[in-house]
């Protein structure tokens, strides 16, 4: 109850990064965690965890072994994200979703099996959505997934272009209701960029 009152409260504060006034719903959140291999997955990000409703769900869920990164700009809420969960897989980082690559770096990380992200998309300039989905397609693994939520479907353009493949599902129990999609990575075009770089690397290295 307190928590959801420090939800409102941030929200009026400063409704377009809070995203929504209350957190997500139970539904929503099992129809956006079900699209996780959770036997495979060792290394999760998780964007916008706000007060932390899907953090605490990923932990339940996640293989001992795993670790999960969780980025949110608002220093209040990563502050209770803190003090609210002791569990050691949990890395807590107050940062923007543009530098997701840094925050794997804080926890001795360089690459990501899956990112879930509750970040309020539709309110971002379009220059720092397209930001955020390209830094998170550089962490991500060959096969690596990214699952999101929005209440519009405005993104799907942007996450068409930007990964191989969007599946998208709806949730109706959430308010607001929302579209969930989850993208993947095709190991080959992430291969073929891979060599890219490296031989643009090789080029402006080499004596001419
Ligand atoms: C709609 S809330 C989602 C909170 C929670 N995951 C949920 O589903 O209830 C959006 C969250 O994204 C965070 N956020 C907004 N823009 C961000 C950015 N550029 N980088 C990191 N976090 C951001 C906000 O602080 C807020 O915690």
């Amino acid at each position: 109850m307190r928590n959801s009152l420090q939800f409102i409260q941030a929200f009026l504060r400063n409704p377009s990064a809070t995203g929504s006034l209350v957190p997500s719903s139970r539904f929503l959140i099992d129809r956006v965690l079900r699209n996780i291999d959770w036997d495979r997955a060792r290394v999760i990000v998780e964007l916008g965890p706000g007060l932390g409703c899907f953090t605490e769900q990923i932990l339940s869920r996640m293989h001992p072994d795993a670790v999960l990164i969780a980025i949110d700009c608002n220093p209040e809420f990563t502050a209770i994200l803190r003090r609210s969960f002791s569990d050691p897989r949990l890395h807590v980082v107050l940062s923007s979703a543009t530098q997701v690559r840094d925050g794997l770096e804080c926890a001795g990380l360089r690459s990501a099996d899956c990112i879930v992200s509750g970040l309020p998309f539709a309110n971002m300039p379009p220059a720092i959505r397209h930001e955020i989905l390209q830094a998170s397609l550089d962490v991500l693994r060959p096969d690596g997934s990214f699952v999101l939520f929005q209440y519009r479907k405005l993104l799907f353009p942007l996450l068409q272009t930007t990964f191989s493949s969007v599946d998208s599902d709806y949730e109706i129990r959430n308010f607001p209701p929302a579209h969930v999609f989850r993208c993947t990575v095709d190991p080959l075009r992430s291969a073929a960029k891979r060599r890219e770089t490296s031989d643009a690397l090789h080029t402006a290295g080499a004596p001419s």
